[in-house]
């Protein structure tokens, strides 16, 4: 007989035929070992170092955005504009804490977070700005902006259920840069 809320015509499997949800009793005898492995386990995947590829350049972009985001800062607050300033330093605040939280992510994977000066602006989804009118400082964050939210979003996507802690992280600093985005959308039509 066709199960509750089942057309008739789609046929149940046998029980033994279904994917059971038994636990993998290999990998987590070999979670004892390796233990210089810190949080990752064998059963982590072959993407870890795909990952921490991913999140080095998230943390250069991250960088940069601080680095942009002071400079606008420092700037903007002689333009008469001493709220928006605020708030430029306030994004570079959460910036600098996107990047602390993406760096120990990358150590707790085994992997180095890599600050290099020499690097940073070429491995940046988003670039720097030094534009001396406010207009373009903020026409410059929202770009930087959407460019992030483009490039977390494609990371979410790729990682899927491979690492649901380094998904998680970037989407909350996605769900930052969305409001980033919109606040700075308000700033320019006003
Ligand atoms: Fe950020
Ligand atoms: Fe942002």
């Amino acid at each position: 007989m066709a199960a509750r809320n089942q057309p008739a015509n789609v046929k149940q499997l046998p029980v033994a035929d279904r994917e059971r949800m038994v636990l993998d009793e290999g990998a987590i005898e070999a979670a004892r070992h390796s233990l210089n492995h810190g949080a990752v386990t064998p059963n982590y995947g072959p993407w870890r170092e795909d990952i921490i590829k991913l999140l080095n350049d998230s943390l250069a972009t991250e960088v940069v955005c601080v680095l942009r985001y002071k400079r606008h800062h420092f700037t903007a607050d002689g333009l008469a504009s001493p709220k928006i300033a605020e708030e430029f330093l306030v994004h570079a605040n959460e910036e600098s804490a996107h990047a602390d939280r993406i760096a120990r992510r990358i150590v707790q994977l085994g992997g180095e977070p890599d600050f290099s000066p020499d690097s940073l602006a070429t491995r940046s989804h988003a670039a720097y700005d030094d534009s001396a009118d406010l207009k373009a400082m903020i026409k410059a964050n929202l770009v930087a902006e959407r460019v992030a939210i483009e490039a977390y979003s494609q990371m979410i996507a790729l990682i899927g259920d491979k690492d649901s802690t380094t998904r998680r992280l970037l989407e909350d600093i996605l769900s930052d840069e969305q409001e980033h985005a919109e606040e700075l959308k308000d700033w320019l039509a006003n």
